[in-house]
């Protein structure tokens, strides 16, 4: 699992932030689909979206996805959001497609101190359970990314500040 930091671990980790009960859960942006795995283990009926979708993901875009609202129990996203364009939008995409009570874990780039991440989360509607600063983790990732020279322009200089990397759980109240 190499497209988010910290592989499987920073995802246990990630969904360790709140209690998950075995639910219908999403993953938005789920890619080659590698942490559905994991989230049926964990008792999960879990289903992923991706623009560009490994085996086993559908294909859509989870700006405007084919759900209809309230469907799910719980929602994951792992580096995605922020690659969507529309870091804010995506977060009003999850709090629509959760059931209230529901909860988003989310693990994302985000230009600007902590509390402007969690900001995000509060303006579409959440009330953050926990938040963590994992961007020692983002730094080697993208130092790694560079060496291989798949990193692109990501982390140029943004008005907001510096790039880091925060884990979220956050509720649908
Ligand atoms: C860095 S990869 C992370 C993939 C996966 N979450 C993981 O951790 O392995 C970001 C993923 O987000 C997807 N993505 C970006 N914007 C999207 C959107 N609007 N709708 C669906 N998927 C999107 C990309 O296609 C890509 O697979």
């Amino acid at each position: 699992m190499d497209r988010h930091p910290g592989g499987s671990e920073l995802t246990k980790r990630l969904l360790s932030l709140s209690p998950l009960a075995p639910c219908r859960m999403v993953d938005l942006g789920a890619g080659k689909g590698e942490s559905l795995a994991l989230l049926r283990r964990l008792g999960c009926e879990a289903v992923g979206i991706d623009l560009c979708p490994g085996p086993g993901v559908l294909a859509g875009d989870f700006l405007h996805p084919p759900f209809a609202p309230g469907s799910f129990g719980a929602a994951l996203s792992q580096c995605a959001f922020y690659v969507s364009g529309d870091q804010a939008g995506a977060f009003c995409s999850a709090h629509r497609l959760l059931a209230p009570g529901g909860t988003l874990y989310v693990a994302d780039v985000f230009f600007g101190p902590e509390e402007g991440f969690v900001d995000l989360a509060a303006q579409a509607g959440f009330r953050v359970l926990a938040c963590e600063d994992h961007t020692a983790a983002w730094r080697e990732y993208y130092l790694r990314l560079v060496w291989e020279g798949r990193a692109g322009g990501f982390c140029r200089p943004h008005p907001r500040g510096g790039c880091g990397y925060f884990l979220m759980a956050c509720k649908k109240e």
